[in-house]
């Protein structure tokens, strides 16, 4: 069987990067791998890391590009990728402009796909924007629906999808075990990494250390100001230290380093490889982010997260408890880091460890379901997060 794997920015490539090495590794599967490119350098961290070596790079991307001129020239490159390839299947990631075109560039030429990180839902077309949108849109063209959660198949089961679907677990669990064992066992890289951290205060003496991430199209302009003069207030405070690797995008980067750059007890770095920003994860006390991947990947180290969103897909770290949504307004913000910061006990509590997100075996499971071998299911609960308009009236009922 020839798969063509297509992704195109650093989180799809995370979390497509196990599943790559099992299909590599699938008797009786070719897989080829096409990268969109729209993302640059922070693909290619992850391509390096994991050793993935792309059949084809479109190198889309253009410095502050618009959704529609990437979506044109992915459309372009990508038919031509499959015209050659003639792969019998395409997998994409999740809901990204680069998944939404490698579904339906598939869908033209009546080629199979398969949607990884399926059936996520908040019911906003425009939070996360355009990424809801982009999601929905590539659940309705696959005929084989990966949901990570038993929220997820929900979602799907209630808009009748024609997609057969199955629930593997999320593959960013996959990617996070992979890097936890290595910095378990791997001292040298582990001592490598920190001394990259030489303005961290040593570990369990310091101030508690929060770390940000921040790159949301819908809270560009207002929503980053709101989010830069919370940090700011708080840097003020001394009570913590702020780690912030900023995304590259220039609207983030633009109010981020005028209004941080010189700010104290703010550390802002570049996008951070993949086992530093693990690490920092690791040694951080509060994780505060608008980030999907994060989301998922915090609670299952056992972190406090703080998103800075008004809804999310994600519910399920919600309704543990380990997760807390508090919008972009800057005095909200504030509060609730302080909150964390000042209650060590809160803070216990609040991270109780859980992994709802998947269990390691993700992509072993999604292999089986392409090729036709037996496996179990991702074994997880559906819980009320946003709840499907079909949904709801049968719960009425
Ligand atoms: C994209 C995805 C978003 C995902 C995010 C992960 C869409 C619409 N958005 O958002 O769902 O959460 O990636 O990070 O698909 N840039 C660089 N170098 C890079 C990467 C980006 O310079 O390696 C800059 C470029 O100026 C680029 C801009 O960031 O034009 C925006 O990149 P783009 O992929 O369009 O949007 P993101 O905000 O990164
Ligand atoms: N990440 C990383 N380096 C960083 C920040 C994040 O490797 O400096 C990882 C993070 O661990 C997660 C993924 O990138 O796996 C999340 O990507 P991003 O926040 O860009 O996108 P989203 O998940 O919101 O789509």
């Amino acid at each position: 069987m020839r798969i063509l794997s297509i992704f195109g920015t650093r989180p799809e490539a995370i979390k497509m990067a196990p599943l790559v090495k099992r299909l590599e590794a699938e008797p009786g599967v070719q897989s080829v791998v096409c990268v969109t490119g729209q993302h640059q350098s922070m693909l290619q961290q992850v391509l390096d890391l994991f050793g993935i070596v792309p059949a084809h790079n479109l190198a889309a991307m253009t410095t502050n590009q618009t959704l529609n001129g990437l979506a044109a020239r992915l459309f372009t490159g990508l038919d031509d990728v499959l015209a050659a390839e003639q792969p019998e299947r395409v997998l994409v990631h999740g809901d990204t402009t680069t998944s939404m075109a490698g579904a339906l560039a598939a869908f033209h030429r009546r080629i199979p796909v398969g949607h990884v990180e399926a059936g996520l839902r908040t019911g906003n077309l425009f939070e996360p924007w355009p990424e809801e949108m982009n999601r929905r849109v590539v659940d309705v063209v696959s005929d084989l629906l990966f949901a990570p959660t038993a929220s997820s198949q929900a979602n799907l089961d209630a808009e009748a999808l024609t997609g057969r679907v199955v629930v593997t677990g999320n593959t960013v669990i996959d990617a996070l075990r992979l890097m936890c064992e290595r910095l378990d066992s791997d001292t040298a890289m582990r001592e490598r990494i920190d001394a990259q951290f030489p303005f961290l205060e040593p570990e369990g003496e310091g101030r508690p250390l929060l770390l940000v991430t921040g790159h949301r199209r819908e809270s560009f302009g207002a929503g980053f100001e709101h989010i830069c003069a919370a940090l700011a207030a708080l840097a003020q405070t001394g009570k913590m230290q702020i780690v912030y690797p900023v995304h590259l995008n220039p609207n983030v980067r633009g109010p981020v380093l005028a209004t941080l750059g010189n700010a104290p007890n703010v550390t802002l770095t570049d996008p951070l490889d993949y086992p530093e920003f693990v690490r920092l994860m690791q040694r951080a006390a509060i994780v505060l982010t608008d980030s999907g991947g994060v989301q998922e990947e915090a609670p299952a180290l056992g972190k406090p997260v703080l998103v800075m969103r008004d809804v999310t897909e994600r519910p399920e770290a919600l309704a543990a408890g380990t997760v807390k949504l508090i919008g972009t307004d800057r005095v909200a913000i504030e509060r609730a880091v302080l909150e964390l910061v000042d209650d060590e006990e809160e803070r216990r509590a609040f991270a109780r460890r859980v992994n709802p997100y998947g269990d390691g075996h993700a992509s072993e499971r999604i292999v089986a379901a392409l090729v036709g071998k037996p496996f179990t299911p991702f074994a997880s609960r559906a819980l009320p997060g946003y709840l499907h308009p079909v949904l709801a009236a049968r719960a009425d009922a």
